[in-house]
């Protein structure tokens, strides 16, 4: 069987994906001969989804960053890997040609091994957005280490609770961060997380801000002091270890409908040879261009499109340190026409906030030299959708809407850039070897919703069809495991629907096929792109001493796509509100970051809850989004009238 790595029609399209619903295995097979295996696969996949069990590439040999370094070298050794700009524009900024890449990674290895990091240890990353992030990463890969990069945002509880879950043996961060006129102290922030993470044993600081740090004795150490180590020995090459296929490359913590955030378990071979086949092919990427991801390093998108998926592909990377509205809100433009980026890939929320601007930012900044626009993270609104294609895309460049999520790894569904057609707020159709169905509330499959059936059969859904979003086949960067907890895993993903894969979503299906996420089903808000878990913030909120329980329910926002609204009972209603709002805000900061922080806190006397205790959240949602009838049947509530309570207090 024969495939072109890069599909370049809507025929070709059709008939690939049908191949690889056909006959998976061979497919796959195929797509991962593209890498730099040091052994070849037994077997291109074993799968049950009761365990779940997935082994892709088994018995397989390699290492990612030689698929993202020394295999480069030879023909592209002077080309740019990574461009980084400065969140100050007026700083220098940095471009490292993959032979830098390589060399840096490699010291970094070095450090690691020196300070006893071994193959398996678990490493948390806490860093700005420096080219010393995916340095760290890389030389994390490339010993055999698996990083656990935690996102700037989040607060000292929260990576302690993440190192700790991990047992993380080393912490690598810097003295601070800028991010637009802010300096954020991570440094200071590690400090108070390592106090309830005995794991810990070291911690490795980059100077970035050169701000007053704290080094503690034996424990701490400079970044800059380690890499003079390593470069005044003799050998500057680091050989990368062999990792099997299966063994663990990263662990991610994402929110879910539990207090808890899971470490999310990607692997080495199939994660990396997806990352590279949707790169490749969403985004059309050709040899030269220069490829935009504004996402932070901290999520998934930047594993993914900033690090592995390009990198692997010999592609020319763009990070940027600072944020879309500084020094004003025409940074991305500035940066487009300074770099004569190729292809942005941003989210919803950004367009949607710089859109307020108005169009003066993008006034004389030559964005001509881009070719492709993409979007993720949320469901992206027309309105949105057609000031992108308009005024920044100049309807030139088809735009990718691309759905996927942290345990997918990758992009599963979206348009491919020019290949094959575009439709406004839908991710379009699946990517070869993506084999999405809806479901209904019984578990039953929405008939005309299976793509790969439909695909086999020749034909179409017909009419518009709606239901539970779940894939029936195992891809390359499926998530394996959830860390420490393989039952969660089931629990979580893999027990709604007998043999499915569920994700969260609820999606339409239009006659031809292409999908439309139209958000989560479950108690996850999407709060700017980001995953926020409900219960996460309600277990936050409930810290707050005169706090007695509390709901949290998301609610329509002009920019953030979700906002968080909170009923909150609290204890002695005598006391100030205001100082009680502020105070609860600063306990959510507190526990899990800025970025959980509620826009609305409404004080109520009680909650709307079932005569078994279970809040009726339908309700809360409701009054929340600005619906005062239609409420639904309230009969079953305890205490009907908290409802009128609740309505009237509306913020
Ligand atoms: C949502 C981000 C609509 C969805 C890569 C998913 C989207 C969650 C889209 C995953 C899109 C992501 N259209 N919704 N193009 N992309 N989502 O894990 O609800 O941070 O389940 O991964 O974001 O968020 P995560």
């Amino acid at each position: 069987m024969s495939y072109s790595y890069q599909i370049k029609s809507l025929e070709q399209y059709r008939e690939t994906y049908k191949k690889s619903v056909e006959d998976p295995e061979g497919f796959w097979g195929v797509i991962a001969k593209q890498f730099s295996w040091k052994r070849p696969w037994d077997k291109v996949l074993d799968w049950n989804f009761t365990g779940p069990e997935i082994k892709w590439f088994a018995g397989g040999k390699l290492n990612i960053t030689e698929n993202c370094l020394d295999r480069h070298l030879e023909k592209l050794a002077d080309k740019p890997a990574i461009i980084w700009e400065p969140n100050d524009p007026s700083e220098n900024n940095r471009i490292l040609t993959y032979k830098e890449l390589y060399r840096e990674v490699c010291k970094f290895a070095q450090v690691l091994r020196n300070n006893q990091v071994k193959k398996g240890d678990r490493v948390c990353i806490y860093m700005p957005m420096v080219p010393e992030l995916p340095i760290a990463v890389l030389a994390c890969a490339r010993i055999g280490a698996i990083h656990s990069v935690v996102f700037g945002g989040f607060s000292a509880q929260s990576i302690a609770d993440r190192i700790q879950d991990a047992q993380c043996s080393i912490v690598i961060t810097s003295d601070g961060g800028f991010r637009g006129n802010k300096e954020i102290p991570l440094k200071s922030v590690i400090d108070e997380a390592l106090l309830s993470s005995p794991s810990a044993k070291k911690v490795i600081v980059l100077k970035r801000t050169q701000s007053l740090v704290m080094m503690k004795p034996g424990r701490d150490l400079w970044w800059d002091e380690e890499l003079k180590k390593v470069e005044a020995g003799s050998s500057q090459d680091f050989p990368a270890e062999t990792m099997d296929a299966e063994d663990m490359l990263f662990i991610l913590y994402t929110s879910g409908s539990t207090g808890k955030p899971k470490g999310v378990v990607h692997t080495c071979g199939g994660y990396m040879v997806y990352t590279n086949y949707s790169f490749v092919n969403t985004f059309q990427y050709r040899q030269g261009e220069v490829f935009f991801c504004t996402a932070d390093i901290g999520w998934i998108t930047g594993h993914s499109y900033i690090i592995y998926g390009p990198l692997s592909a010999g592609a020319t990377s763009l990070m940027f340190e600072g944020i879309p509205t500084w020094p004003n809100a025409g940074r991305f433009w500035d940066i487009v026409d300074k770099y004569k980026v190729n292809i942005l890939y941003t989210a919803p929320t950004a367009i949607r906030s710089l859109m307020g601007f108005g169009l003066d930012p993008v006034k004389g900044k030559d964005l001509s030299s881009l070719r492709i626009l993409g979007t993720v993270g949320e469901p992206i609104n027309e309105e949105a959708w057609h000031w992108y294609d308009e005024h920044i895309g100049k309807k030139k460049c088809p735009i990718v809407d691309t759905w996927w999520q942290t345990e997918t790894g990758g992009i599963l569904i979206s348009n491919l850039a020019g290949v094959t057609p575009s439709k406004p707020a839908h991710a379009t159709l699946p990517l070869p070897g993506i084999q999405p169905v809806l479901v209904d509330e019984n578990g039953n499959v929405v008939e005309g919703t299976d793509a790969a059936q439909n695909a086999i059969d020749s034909k179409m859904p017909g009419e518009l069809k709606s239901g539970n979003l779940c894939i029936k086949f195992p891809w390359p960067s499926i998530i394996r495991t959830t860390y420490g907890d393989h039952n969660r895993c089931f629990q979580n993903y893999f027990s709604a629907y007998k043999n499915l894969y569920f994700t969260g979503d609820g999606a339409l299906v239009d006659e031809g096929g292409n999908y439309r996420i139209t958000g989560r089903v479950d108690d996850v808000l999407n709060v700017s792109g980001h995953r926020i878990g409900t219960a996460e913030v309600e277990n936050a909120i409930n810290m707050h001493a005169r706090v007695v329980e509390s709901a949290v329910v998301g609610y329509p926002h002009d920019v953030k796509g979700q906002g968080i609204y909170a009923f909150v009972i609290r204890q002695g209603v005598q006391f100030d509100k205001e100082q009680d709002r502020k105070e609860i805000i600063q306990t959510v900061t507190k526990i899990i970051g800025a970025i959980a922080k509620p826009d609305k806190i409404q004080f109520v006397s009680g909650l709307p809850k079932t005569r078994s205790g279970k809040i009726m959240r339908r309700i809360l949602r409701k009054i929340a989004e600005g619906e005062t009838s239609n409420l639904g049947d309230t009969t079953t509530l305890l205490d009907p009238s908290v409802v009128e309570e609740i309505k009237n207090g509306k913020l």
